[in-house]
């Protein structure tokens, strides 16, 4: 059984809570300020670490108030932090979020996150049998060193292009699973893909982007499910239906307990049904980092049907 490395952004989420978004120069009256640990990268470790898999998060923090509560919340979920870095060069970052009906807006500030480096993801000791994650809150080169080491170490390597920003081939061609969202595959793909609610439109658009024959394009559809292309494979997962009331992280919800699925050596069908229904949790909490659910929780709602 492999670990979960995570190289990847801490925030510290500042989420207001309203009836609806304000309109551009507007102001609303919110109902609730909450403070929740975030950052894709540690959201990411703290689903996979929940479901009882060693897991590490490569990152870094600031030296202040919010650095060090962010600190100890990941130590509290069994997280290996032993490659974290407190730095006093930067602060902590920080995610102004407001959710309103469920939905959000974040305005990412990176902060210490942009100081994350080569050399901090360089000397991580990954063998054959892990699962190597990463997203776009931290530098595209350490992405791509991290990559570099997993790969020379035969680990498998998941990148979740999060937020949406387009990349070179060179990264693409590092990675053996991609997690995107509709908007992400169409930026890749440089189409609206507005019209791609059609699984074929979505095979076809992972197809044009996919590298190697043996790539697998993983694309989240929310409530609507997954679309996975896995070599020449198509797999479907039916989304689930339940009530959202904060749907934040739930896409690292999904790629933090698919990476866990993988480490355990669990079928990629199998993994994405458990990480589809682990991500149909998290959406009925909120939070980011502290909605994730545990193996028992997932388990019980498989159970469930
Ligand atoms: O994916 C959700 C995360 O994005 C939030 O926790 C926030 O920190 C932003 O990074
Ligand atoms: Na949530």
């Amino acid at each position: 059984m492999g670990g979960v490395f995570v190289g990847g952004s801490i925030n510290m989420d500042v989420v207001a809570r309203a009836d609806r978004h304000p309109k551009i120069g507007e102001t609303v009256a919110g109902k609730q300020v909450l403070y929740f640990p975030g950052g894709k990268g540690a959201n990411q470790a703290v689903a996979a670490a929940r479901l009882g898999v060693g897991t590490t998060l490569v990152g870094r923090v600031g030296k202040d108030a919010f650095g060090a509560e962010l600190a100890a919340f990941l130590a509290n979920q069994g997280i290996d932090l032993g490659y974290l870095q407190q730095t006093s060069e930067a602060h902590t970052g920080t995610a102004i979020i407001t959710v309103a009906e469920a939905d959000n807006t974040i305005v990412v500030i990176p902060g210490a996150n942009a100081l994350l480096g080569p050399e901090d993801v360089g000397v991580v000791p990954l063998v054959k049998g892990d699962v190597a994650v990463s997203q776009f809150e931290i530098p595209l080169p350490t992405i791509s060193a991290f990559f570099r080491r997993a790969c020379i170490a035969k680990a498998t390597t998941l990148l979740n292009p999060a937020p949406a920003q387009t990349f070179d081939r060179g990264l693409l061609e590092l990675v053996d699973i991609l997690v995107l969202n509709e908007t992400e595959l169409g930026l890749l793909t440089a189409t609206a893909l507005c019209d791609a609610t059609e699984v074929a439109g979505i095979v076809e658009a992972a197809r044009r982007i996919q590298v190697g024959a043996e790539q697998i394009i993983c694309v989240t559809l929310g409530r609507r499910g997954i679309v996975a292309l896995a070599g020449r494979e198509v797999l479907i997962v039916q989304g689930r239906i339940v009530k959202a009331i904060d749907t934040t992280g739930a896409g690292d919800c999904f790629v933090g307990s698919l990476a866990a699925q993988l480490a355990d050596a669990v079928s990629l069908r199998d993994a994405l049904v458990f990480a589809n229904a682990a991500a149909s949790i998290s959406v009925q909490r909120m939070g980011a980092g502290p909605s994730m659910p545990t193996a028992e929780e997932v388990a019980a709602v498989l159970a469930a049907g």
